[in-house]
């Protein structure tokens, strides 16, 4: 019997053929709400489930579908599957072992949302999912399970794969859709939201690989089941990427609200060379830095609990750091890959992800001084709150909280 609820293939072998992934109940929830559900009803179920995007923001998947005006059409469903952020690598292992899983959430939401056309959209570097998905698409429409006439109704779907060129931006949801539309892979300005005005201007819901791979077993067990994982604000299972210096790096699916403790000593096997744990990224690159207390590391990996210590928990990409790390080296590789994907369209982020970028290569190269991290610390609160989309926050989360927390690693420091 398995255990794992989005890492099925871990328990079941081959769950990547359709025959194998239908013995196992497969599809079975995509044809009961097919067959026997209205569109609100699954949206309610949802709903009622409590289940919070995984992309980053947490936000309530249910109440994002019900956002779709009933006045305009088409509508489209977007499964993000760009997963750029550094340390996040669990989209990849749902789509390369679990495909069907995940592909019969995306049809489960196409069809709550009334959408005919579902697209899924992948970074350029997993061309070769590109091709593996597109095979599992073409084998769901032999089978009759996409295409005209579902079950005998008159629902009609189609799934179709879109790669971008590799920008970590087009992670954020509306350079995704400029993306697929063929332009230039830059943040919208909002309003109007996706919800209504989304791909080729129809209202859109986006969500993340993993949050719709939740869904077939929400539909199939109901939202009470649901809820008995997790906490009561953040209930269900999450994976957790883990990497830095740790000893078993990988991805692990836990309840939410498991002790950060739990993950890194339990299921990671600690630190390597008995060294002692420094600091803790809850969400990649993105995220302020955790300071590795007994408290911290005793904190419930939820939405609420992460943000309750000055962090988030976003796609709960756990970078663990130890005590042979500088701060200021860590900064310097965030601080180059913001620069890098930064799409250049406000002036804050092209700019000021271009200093700091600067002024840290000189650090490193030179031992900083009291005037180069003051410096560092002006230019990153002149991007604060000043841009058009988080990736201008994003990049200096990690900036500010570091110089805070860990100023012995800076000022004069190799
Ligand atoms: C710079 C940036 C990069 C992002 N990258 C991703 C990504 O790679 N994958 C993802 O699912 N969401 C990413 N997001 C969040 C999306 O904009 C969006 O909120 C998410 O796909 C919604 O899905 P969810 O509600 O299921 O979480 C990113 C956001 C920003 C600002
Ligand atoms: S904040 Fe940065 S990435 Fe976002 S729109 Fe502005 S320049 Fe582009």
């Amino acid at each position: 019997m398995s255990e794992m609820i989005l890492l099925r293939h871990r328990d079941i072998p081959d769950l990547d053929h359709l025959d194998v992934y239908r013995q196992n109940g497969g599809f079975e929830a995509f044809k009961k709400v097919v067959t026997s559900m209205k569109p609100e009803q699954v949206i309610n179920e949802v709903k009622v489930s409590g289940l919070r995007g995984r992309g980053g923001a947490g936000f309530p998947t249910g109440v994002k579908w019900s956002f779709l005006p009933n006045n305009l059409w088409p509508h489209y469903v977007v499964a993000n599957g760009d997963e750029s952020e550094p340390g996040t690598f669990k989209d990849r292992e749902i789509l390369e072992h679990n495909p069907f899983q995940f592909l019969e959430g995306l049809m489960i939401a196409c069809y709550a949302v009334q959408a005919n056309v579902g697209y899924t959209y992948l970074r350029g570097e997993f061309w070769q999912i590109g091709h593996f998905l597109e095979q599992k698409i073409a084998e769901l429409e032999a089978a009759g399970l996409l295409g005209d006439g579902l079950f005998g109704t008159s629902y009609a779907l189609r799934l179709f794969v879109h790669l971008g060129a590799g920008a970590y931006i087009c992670g954020e949801e509306t350079a995704l859709l400029e993306s697929i539309e063929g332009k230039m892979g830059q943040p919208r300005i909002r309003p109007p939201f996706p919800a209504v005005a989304g791909l080729y201007n129809r209202p859109t819901v986006i969500n993340n690989v993993e949050t719709l791979t939740n869904i077939p077993s929400i539909l199939a067990n109901g939202s009470d089941w649901f809820h008995k994982m997790g906490t009561e604000k953040s209930p269900g299972v999450k994976v957790f990427s883990l990497s830095g210096r740790i000893n078993r790096p990988g991805n692990y699916e836990l309840p939410l609200g498991t002790p950060f403790r739990t993950l890194i000593y339990e299921h990671g096997g600690g630190i390597p060379d008995g060294h002692a744990i420094k600091a803790i990224l809850p969400a990649g690159a993105s995220s302020s830095v955790i300071k590795a207390t007994d408290t911290a590391l005793d904190t419930p990996m939820d939405y609420e609990s992460v943000a309750a210590i000055g962090s988030m928990l976003g796609s709960a990409s756990v970078i663990v750091v130890d005590d042979t790390v500088n701060m200021e080296w860590l900064l310097h590789k965030t601080v180059h890959f913001f620069r890098h994907e930064s799409c250049g369209k406000c002036t804050p982020c092209r700019e000021g992800t271009y200093w700091m970028d600067h002024i840290l290569d000189r650090m490193l190269a030179d031992g900083s001084s009291d005037q180069d991290v003051d410096l560092l610390v002006t230019v990153a609160k002149q991007i604060r709150n000043k841009c058009l989309c988080p990736l201008g926050e994003f990049s200096i989360t990690a900036v500010l909280s570091s110089v805070d927390k860990f100023a012995e690693d800076f000022r004069g420091a190799q």
